[in-house]
């Protein structure tokens, strides 16, 4: 039992619920159909702001020891550093797209389209790595000693969105999510 693999590993399948809703979005935005703009700029807002102050810390902490343990990894843990800063920076331009969007700017729909499926591929990527190789790699490097401090310094983390402490502009994106996974 590793909480903090636990922890990553529901993360990533919360961030990845939170995908698929952004690709419905994404998919009726394109065919011209009814999107949810409000619903788009909460997605935002969480990926804008959840990854950097949670999660991206957490991983940043684990993949510093691993690649002290196994410098083979290096040049992959730096990788994986410089996506962490260049999906904030994209989660931050789709952001101001919606934000754009919900103004009533006259922004070519195709461009939106793919800002939006290059972003789902690079998340889905990177979490795709981090699952498949990072993570798995740390579980085997890692000592008890490493994950206890780990623990120690996530303790005080509480996700806003699937953690007990519901934030007001979160509830609805919550319910739709709940809504999708009862399917
Ligand atoms: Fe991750």
């Amino acid at each position: 039992m590793n909480t903090v693999i636990d922890r990553i590993h529901l993360d990533h399948r919360n961030t990845e619920q939170l995908l698929r809703i952004i690709e419905q979005e994404t998919d009726h935005f394109d065919t011209g159909e009814f999107t949810n703009l409000p619903l788009l700029a909460d997605l935002m807002h969480y990926f804008v702001n959840y990854p950097d102050l949670y999660h991206h810390p957490l991983e940043d902490q684990i993949f510093a020891l691993l690649k002290r343990k196994a410098p083979a990894l290096a040049g992959k843990v730096d990788q994986l550093y410089s996506e962490h800063v260049s999906m904030g920076e994209a989660s931050e331009s789709l952001q101001e797209l919606v934000t754009e969007l919900q103004g009533n700017a006259v922004t070519p729909r195709n461009r939106i389209v793919k800002a939006f499926r290059d972003y789902l591929r690079q998340y889905r990527e990177h979490i795709d790595k981090e699952e498949k190789e990072l993570i798995p790699a740390a579980a085997k490097a890692l000592d008890n000693s490493d994950w206890i401090q780990l623990e120690k310094q996530f303790a005080t983390n509480a996700d806003p969105l699937f953690g007990q402490i519901l934030q007001r502009q979160y509830q609805t994106l919550y319910k739709v999510i709940m809504a999708e996974a009862g399917k």
